[in-house]
């Protein structure tokens, strides 16, 4: 292969400059006036921000106090009125706007619908006036489990438009990990459809449903059904409805309710480091300033741009940057339901050349995913139109970056390496395209009014080129608020984990990071127990957990191995109930098991069975040898607190 090595170009040390006529007509033209933004911001946050919100969204009512920090709860203008739906959808409609497509949409087996802002702005007042009808009032949970088309966006907006905090669950997910979230939400509604299309099939998301109501979620009334793939399904009389028939009779007019900047907006869950995923609580108005100003000035929006960011709706990339942040600035969001697949595996580049896609943001993950498809796919098709790229989810590899940069950037495109968290509500350090120079593998600098750093233990900072954990020091707009019903956790786990001894309170994101002398971040990866399989979240507890609820299980330890395309896949170390032995049926039973529990994001690659685990003498597993066993490497470090040493010599000669 010609590609160049991780090697080669950390020794090339190549700088990619934004190119000059991007530069020119960027938002954010060089990285002076970067560095002029990021010191005004810094110097004064509150102006900084309250002046974007001014002059970015429209509130009913201003805000009283720009910020009100009792660390860690923050407010954002507080007493502001705001609604982002409105944001999203009204104010466009007195403009040229009304008539621009607001959604495009591709379905996977090739049929497709535009929106525009009126016509967006009409389904949403519809769904918000169904939604009332079906008894829902502002303040109550509305999950939603749905499928890649507009209904999905125009469930989030209708709720954010009632005043409706929604939860939408992945569609990926099972019945079972469907039923916890909604329970741990009290759902009142569900909106979902019948199925939807992925890789050529149907997901039968209306089934899981009804499992997962059967299992029991007790406060769930109604269930709202969008015909999508028109298979054969259940249909409860008094609980499941249609959305084709309530649509009929339902108005186009519905007013935005006033909501306080405060007000919760969603929940959505997350892995953490215990088995029980965390409901990650976003509100009003500093997500949407947040969301709207970081997708503007990152991805450089402009009014002529299609952007498409390839994410799914139930995680926070596409909340915030398939939704939220572009239509809060007028823009054109495309959403696309497929997947690369055998029968298209060029199936995103078709969609780009259809429509003319200028900017594109997927994940590194997807990337090697299609580089490994080859590059004719993308040669035989003309991407001419793409003049931004965008990357989320893992630290990108130099060799994806390079390959994304010459094959779908054709040379002429920055690409924007964006960090950021589901906790973080939009991006924390990123390129701006016509103003940072870009390293391959490097999510560059923080967004003006992010103060990151990197510290040791102690939470002192480390300088040069030392490694140690990423921390954000001043609360920023789009931050949660908390964990849903668990102000504690929410402080134990962001702010109590890394305490400083000034007893300041810093944000602590989970990932480790270091600096260069540039001062580029170079985020290293998760440093607890959470693993990134595919740009999916997922706690090693979570997947433990769904072991050992199967009966044969006693034990179970599970950790990330590294993966060429996945870059993670789960490794299960287990141990079995009493006289049960392992054989290849029980290694698929137990696989299956976790599909069961979790969903297919979270099947481990590999199950290996063994009579013990390595345990320090308080009874800690020692993930840190597993993880070195499932990587295939000598175990190095200190082994002097292992309980048991003769554990490790049969877990190597088992392997
Ligand atoms: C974790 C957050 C934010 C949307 C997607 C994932 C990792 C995310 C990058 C990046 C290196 C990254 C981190 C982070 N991550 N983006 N550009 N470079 N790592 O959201 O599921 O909340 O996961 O994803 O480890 O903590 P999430």
């Amino acid at each position: 292969m010609s590609q160049p090595t991780i090697e080669s170009i950390l020794q090339e040390k190549r700088l990619f400059p934004p190119p000059t006529e991007f530069a020119q007509k960027a938002h954010i033209k060089s990285i002076e006036e970067y560095k002029q933004l990021y010191e005004k911001a810094k110097t004064d946050p509150e102006g900084f921000w309250a002046e974007l919100a001014e002059t970015e969204l429209d509130w009913f009512q201003k805000w009283d106090k720009v910020l009100d920090w009792q660390p860690p709860f923050v407010k954002w203008f507080v007493n502001g009125k705001i609604n982002i739906s409105y944001n999203c959808l009204d104010r466009h409609l007195t403009t040229w706007r009304r008539n621009k497509a607001a959604l495009i949409w591709e379905g996977e087996p090739g049929d497709s619908r535009t929106l525009t802002y009126a016509q967006l702005h009409r389904e949403v007042c519809q769904m918000a006036n169904v939604f009332k009808q079906l008894g829902v009032k502002k303040g109550d949970r509305v999950g939603i489990y749905m499928p890649m088309i507009p209904e999905a966006a125009i469930a989030m907006l209708a709720c954010a438009r009632i005043g409706a905090p929604h939860t939408v669950v992945f569609g990926g997910f099972s019945a079972e990990a469907l039923k916890d979230r909604l329970v741990d939400a009290e759902a009142k509604l569900v909106v979902t459809a019948d199925g939807g299309w992925r890789k050529d099939a149907i997901v039968p998301l209306k089934e899981q449903v009804d499992k997962a109501l059967a299992a029991g979620a007790p406060t769930v009334e109604n269930v709202l059904v969008v015909k999508r793939t028109a298979q054969q399904i259940q249909m409860e009389p008094g609980r499941d409805h249609w959305w084709h028939d309530l649509q009929k009779g339902a108005s186009g007019e519905c007013p935005a309710e006033p909501m306080d900047s405060e007000d919760m907006l969603f929940i959505l869950y997350t892995s953490g480091t215990t088995g029980k995923p965390k409901g990650v609580v976003h509100t009003t108005g500093g997500y949407n300033l947040y969301t709207h100003v970081t997708n503007k000035w990152a991805f450089d929006l402009q009014d002529t741009d299609v952007y498409w960011c390839t994410a799914d709706v139930g995680w926070i990339t596409g909340h915030s940057y398939i939704v939220y942040g572009p239509l809060s600035n007028g823009a054109t969001s495309l959403m696309y339901e497929g997947a690369p697949r055998a029968s298209n595996p060029g199936c995103l580049w078709d969609v780009v050349e259809k429509y003319g896609v200028t900017i594109f943001y997927t994940a590194p993950t997807a990337i090697r995913a299609l580089m490994k498809m080859g590059e004719h796919h993308p040669n035989s098709r003309n991407l001419t139109s793409l003049r931004l790229l965008g990357t989320v989810g893992e630290p990108i590899n130099p060799e994806a970056w390079i390959w994304y940069n010459r094959v779908i950037g054709g040379d002429r495109c920055p690409i924007v390496d964006t960090w950021w968290q589901t906790e973080t509500g939009g991006f924390m350090i990123t390129p701006l395209p016509g103003a940072t120079s870009t390293k391959p593998g490097s999510a560059t600098f923080p967004f003006p009014g992010i103060i990151a750093d990197i510290v040791n233990q102690e939470g002192e900072s480390v300088d040069g080129n030392n490694g140690g954990y990423l921390v954000v020091k001043h609360p920023w707009p789009g931050m949660m608020r908390t964990v849903y019903g668990d102000d504690d956790r929410f402080r134990r786990t962001y702010w109590e984990y890394l305490r400083p001894k000034s007893g300041e309170y810093i944000y602590f994101a989970g990932d480790g990071a270091h600096r260069d002398e540039d001062g580029y971040f170079w985020v290293m990866g998760r440093v607890d127990d959470v693993i990134n399989v595919a740009g999916h979240r997922l706690g090693t507890m979570e997947v433990e957990s769904a072991l050992v609820s199967h009966p044969a299980v006693a034990e179970a330890a599970v950790v990330g191995k590294p993966d060429e395309v996945k870059g993670e896949d789960i490794v299960a170390f287990v141990t079995l109930e009493g006289e049960r032995e392992p054989d290849e049926v029980l290694e698929k039973e137990l696989k299956q098991h976790v599909v069961q529990e979790i969903g297919a994001i979270a099947r481990p690659g590999e199950i290996r069975f063994t009579e013990d685990l390595p345990k320090t003498r308080s009874g800690k597993i020692m993930r840190r040898l597993l993880r070195s066993l499932a990587a295939g490497q000598e175990i190095a470090g200190d082994t002097s607190t292992l309980q048991d040493r003769s554990v490790l010599d049969k877990l190597r000669g088992g392997a």
